[in-house]
């Protein structure tokens, strides 16, 4: 198994430092467009390596020679919020930034899935897929998993119970629109509903909302990483040990939904083969409009691509 990191910033670095940390690849590639960034995070990581445990090998690179045949490619370049600044206003200079890296993975790496975590995410995933040409289960975009960590993170505090027992699902976008289903999100498989009454769950979803921007506004110089990188190694795990796990994830639509053309969040099979399925969970018209108006939003911004 060989892991290619694409952007060793904040998240790309966490990202690869959690891979090695699991012993999830025999080989990481970390690349990056600055000179010595990549070299010095991916040996400092390597050097990490007798301490945690590992025999995973670290290669810091300019050279996209280096990423060959990568089985999982994850890509974070792009630049990240200021206070202030919402994802969408990202778009242009990420797409360019997105587009140039696609084709350099893609040519070096036909066969692999690509994980999208550069924002806006969602247009993001869409310009891998539009580029890269890949077959739609290939390419796969993180959001949902870290919009439900810090909502199931939020409940947690609130309710002073254990992070492990709560279940949920956060679908839409990656932006104000995301959809949290309160309808399914469980504490022990006991409906949140039965802990607290409607303003405190609506308190709790409304920062889950503004979670990425809660992190900007302490931060001031960049956007939030801890929570992101896990996020995306949780996919990276359920593809390499073919785990079949149920994850919202950005995929590409066709129908499902009622949506079509574009990607945004719902839960999908994640296993060996990238997203094997993507699951329709029963909506409420209320829960539907609120995905259909998300999913809406990305697709206008789809629109504005010049790719
Ligand atoms: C966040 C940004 C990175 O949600 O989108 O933290």
């Amino acid at each position: 198994m060989k892991i290619t990191v694409v952007g060793a910033g904040n998240v790309g670095a966490t990202a690869a430092q959690r891979i090695v940390d699991k012993s999830l690849a025999n080989e990481v590639v970390l690349i990056d467009i600055v000179e010595g960034l990549p070299q010095g995070k991916g040996l400092d990581m390597y050097e990490s390596a007798p301490i945690e445990k590992t025999d995973t090998r670290v290669i810091g690179t300019n050279s996209y020679a280096d990423t060959a045949n990568s089985d999982i490619v994850v890509i974070t370049a792009g630049i990240a919020r200021k206070p202030g600044m919402t994802r969408e206003q990202l778009q242009e200079t990420n797409a360019g930034i997105v587009k140039t890296v696609t084709e350099q993975v893609v040519a070096k790496s036909p066969q692999s899935i690509l994980i999208i975590v550069s924002n806006p995410l969602d247009v993001m995933t869409y310009v891998a897929y539009k580029i890269s040409g890949f077959e739609k289960h290939r390419v796969v975009g993180m959001a949902g998993i870290l919009d439900t960590a810090r909502y199931r993170t939020f409940i947690a505090m609130e309710l002073g119970v254990s992070v492990e027992d709560i279940q949920a699902l956060v679908l839409g976008g990656h932006g104000d629109s995301m959809v949290p289903l309160v309808r399914y999100t469980t504490i022990a498989g006991v409906p949140l509903s039965e802990f607290a009454d409607k303003p405190t769950i609506d308190k709790l979803v409304q920062r889950a909302r503004d979670g990425g921007i809660e992190i900007v506004n302490y931060l001031k110089t960049g956007s939030a990483y801890y929570a992101p990188s896990a996020a995306a190694v949780q996919m990276v795990e359920a593809i390499v040990k073919d785990k079949k796990r149920i994850l919202p994830c950005a995929a590409y639509l066709q129908g499902e939904y009622g949506i079509k053309d574009t990607f945004v969040g719902v839960p999908v099979k994640l296993g060996r083969k990238g997203i094997e399925k993507i699951i329709e969970v029963s909506l409420t018209p209320e829960e539907k409009a609120a995905l259909t108006k998300s999913a809406d939003e990305v697709k206008a911004n789809i629109a504005k691509l010049k790719l």
